[in-house]
């Protein structure tokens, strides 16, 4: 893509009026509050390339599966994210024209994301045909604070002229969703409301009945006077709308101020909807704009407090790595432990909103440093719920005694994937889910969650492993056939090594926890254990299972093998494939992309950089060095890892452009998809990219590691790090480090191999050896 945003350290600007990145520009802009969130659509309508789309978390249609070729064991349906009412809506008529920017000639335009305060903004002068000239300056946000809750303020000004303007702000359900399997409506009707300045609307999804509320109110000023109105009222299916007529006198200040609410039948009972969602949009216009922004802004304030990267001497990597981190902070916020995290977020309707591996392998770090503790510890919690449904999904496929199989992608625990080799075989997954339960203990030490759930979702997915292998007379070792490896261009294989590997550990790491568990509290591990129907014995199988699983190896390269049978493929570098032909997945058949050596993300990669600890320098730099010529990073998750052992094996300029390619992919569009939706679950790999890439966060054990490297084009940075009750500062020079202690518990850490005792207001500093 053309760059067309211009560079700025805490703002996303588009300067000048792109309608050729229309929507482009409408997943960029997108905000969110966790609850709700939308992409940027213009409030007054637009009449050229768009894709309206409100979201509001959890809220999903189970679309009826759609496939050439039913195999027994197919989910029966395939999530869909809803686009929901339009709560934004405003449309203007100016003497007979109406405020399009597609139907006007645009004389000056500029949008504004400020992500340090969650505002989007925009300013506008256009020409009607008719010669008559208005500026517009349009700001929005979904507030922090009342997740339920957005305002907008919409100042027009008659430049050239005073005229009639018809103003029709509105709530609209009659919505479509692109991604549609039938192209049906998902929305129906329930009740509707209109009133003097106010409206409200209650509609519900097929099949699944979730209800959602939306109400509005709004007030009309003349420079700084509030108007009376006598509004008509306008009603039809789905709608509901208020109507007036203003006069704009040329040169006057105008502004409209929209309050709207959007409240859930998960949260509150259907029958007390839309009273709440009217309470909730009356109390947002008594509190006012100015108020419900500065709660607001105060909220993004302290969240930036726990939260900011700052790279000194780069602009672009700066704006990259901000922009990550704000939009993984408004797409969750741990406050409900039924939500997840959409790889598109509040952004786009593809991946149907729903929850898939990203967010044990690559969202957890990132809100383990970030956020509160019981923010990560709710992302644990969600699984643990969905426990009952992956033990049916495991036996739907004809797995016993309670083994378990996390669905690849889910809303409610049901698996929703069709594609066979992903939904049958891509079951690596069940290991990031383990892997995130032993990440969260290392880094917050609390072990208690082993009792409250942790043990047994172990204990599932340990059992499904444990009945995943077989036993191969010829290789006299445990062996996995008809797996896929996060390398989708790859199906159906053999002893993928990633997934045996991982396969192996959650095995070993399951039966040590029970031993853990049994020293910490043997009564209570015993009632666990009878009640799981675990005994020593199955903890032993699977210890023994473990030690004999097949990993396949290389001797000649000395590396890992991906899988059996990957080095009899035609070895060539992905740098000799001709560009026009990138990304591979758009230009090649399925065929030939299966045939080729050429690996969409890091798989044995993903391996090597998961257990780290567990091997030496050189085996990190052999399987680096070998794999990354091959990978063609077609997955937004995958530069981010091998971004990661780039750093830590001091190949800083690989690790820097490896960097820019993840923190700047939607900014700078490089997978030409952003149109759909952000990466969302791929941005914590571009944090985890700077902290544990070039901030050189690992871990040996329980105990943490900062190993700080600077590529030679920044020249300083600063991060900062929840860590077990504490939040640090960490300062990174070119020669030396530095780390604050600025709130909370005393903790020890290791910098540079040197081991710190930090408590609050101390600090420490540390050359680079
Ligand atoms: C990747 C998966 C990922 C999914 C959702 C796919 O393209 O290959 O690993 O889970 O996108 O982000």
């Amino acid at each position: 893509m053309e760059h067309y945003l211009k560079t700025d350290e805490w703002r996303i600007i588009e300067s000048g009026f792109h309608p050729e990145f229309a929507e482009c520009s409408e997943a960029i802009f997108s905000i969110g509050n966790g609850r709700m969130g939308q992409r940027a659509n213009f409030e007054e309508g637009y009449g050229g390339q768009s894709l309206q789309g409100s979201y509001v978390a959890g809220v999903y249609y189970p679309d009826k599966t759609r496939v050439g070729w039913w195999k027994n064991g197919y989910p029966e349906y395939f999530a869909k994210v809803l686009n929901s009412v339009n709560w934004i809506g405003l449309d203007i008529e100016i003497e007979g024209e109406r405020l399009d920017l597609n139907a006007a000639e645009v004389l000056q335009f500029e949008r504004e994301l400020d992500m340090k305060r969650g505002v989007l903004s925009r300013q506008f002068q256009l020409r009607f045909p008719s010669g008559k000239e208005i500026e517009v300056s349009a700001v929005r946000f979904v507030s922090m604070r009342r997740d339920e809750v957005g305002a907008i303020r919409y100042g027009m000004r008659a430049l050239n002229f005073t005229g009639q303007a018809r103003i029709i702000p509105f709530l609209d359900f009659d919505v479509v969703n692109q991604d549609s399997n039938y192209d049906e409506k998902f929305w129906e009707e329930v009740e509707r409301r209109t009133g003097s300045q106010k409206a409200a609307i209650l509609a519900r999804t097929k099949k699944l009945d979730f209800q959602l509320a939306s109400a509005m109110r709004y007030e009309w000023w003349t420079g700084d006077k509030i108007q009376t109105l006598y509004p008509e009222t306008i009603e039809r299916d789905k709608y509901v709308a208020n109507s007036f007529e203003v006069t704009l006198e040329e040169g006057q200040d105008n502004c409209l101020y929209k309050y709207a609410s959007v409240c859930s039948s998960m949260n509150h009972a259907p029958s007390a909807l839309l009273d709440t969602a009217d309470e909730r949009a009356s109390e947002a216009r008594r509190a006012g704009f100015d108020v419900l922004l500065q709660e607001h802004t105060d909220h993004w304030a302290a969240q930036w407090e726990m939260s900011d990267i700052r790279i000194k001497g780069d602009a672009s990597a700066q704006q990259g790595i901000r922009f990550n981190i704000f939009q993984l902070h408004q797409t969750y916020t741990g406050e409900d432990e039924r939500l997840n995290i959409g790889p598109k977020g509040f952004t786009g309707e593809k991946y149907g909103g729903s929850t898939y591996w990203d967010t044990e392998a690559y969202c957890l770090p990132f809100y383990l440093s970030t956020a509160p503790q019981k923010v990560a510890k709710n992302l644990l919690v969600y699984r643990y719920d969905q426990l009952g449904k992956a033990i049916e999904n495991a036996a739907k496929l004809g797995f016993e005694n309670g083994a378990a199989l996390y669905p690849m992608v889910t809303m409610n625990g049901e698996e929703c994937h069709n594609e066979w080799e992903i939904t049958f075989e891509e079951i690596h997954r069940n290991g990031a889910i383990a892997f995130a339960i032993y990440d969260y203990i290392r880094h917050t030490l609390d072990a208690s969650y082993l009792f409250e759930g942790g043990l047994e979702v172990l204990t599932g997915i340990a059992r499904f492993w444990f009945q995943r292998f077989h036993y191969s007379q010829r290789k006299r070792a445990f062996v996995m056939h008809g797996v896929t490896g996060p390398n989708e261009y790859e199906n159906n294989i053999n002893n993928n090594w990633y997934t045996n590997y991982i396969a192996a550990w959650c095995m070993r790491y399951t039966a040590d926890c029970f031993d853990r568990c049994k020293q910490e509290d043997a009564k209570r591990t015993e009632a666990l254990s009878s009640r799981l129907d675990w005994s020593k014995e199955e903890g032993m199988q699977w210890r023994d299972r473990a030690d004999r699983v097949y990993l396949p190896q290389d001797q000649e390269h000395g590396v890992f093998e991906q899988h059996e049978g990957f080095m009899d493929k035609e070895l060539v570098p992905a740098e000799r494939l001709d560009p026009d032909e990138r990304p591979i997945n758009q230009h090649w058949s399925w065929d030939r992309i299966l045939r080729s050596c050429f690996i969409k993300q890091a798989d044995v990669l993903q391996g090597v950089y998961l257990f780290s600890e567990e091997f030496d320098r050189e085996t990190h730099e052999r399987n680096f060095d070998f794999y990354e010529p091959f990978t063609v990073h077609e997955s937004s998750l995958s530069p981010c890892v091998h971004a990661i052992l780039a750093a830590r094996l001091g190949k800083m300029d690989k690790a820097y452009e490896l960097y820019l390619r993840t923190a700047r992919l939607d900014l700078d569009d490089y997978n030409k998809e952003v149109a759909e939706g952000l990466h969302i679950t791929s941005m914590a790999g571009t944090w985890m990219s700077v902290v544990q890439g070039f901030g050189g966060m690992h871990w040996v054990g329980s105990d943490l590691h900062l190993d700080p490297a600077l590529p030679d084009q920044w020249t300083a940075l600063e991060f900062h790090l929840r860590f077990r009750g504490a939040l640090l500062r960490v300062q990174v020079e070119p020669t030396r480090t530095e780390v604050l202690h600025l709130s909370g518990e005393a903790v020890e850490l290791k910098l540079y191999g040197t081991k710190l005792k930090l408590s609050e207001g101390s600090a420490e500093q540390i050359e680079r050896p």
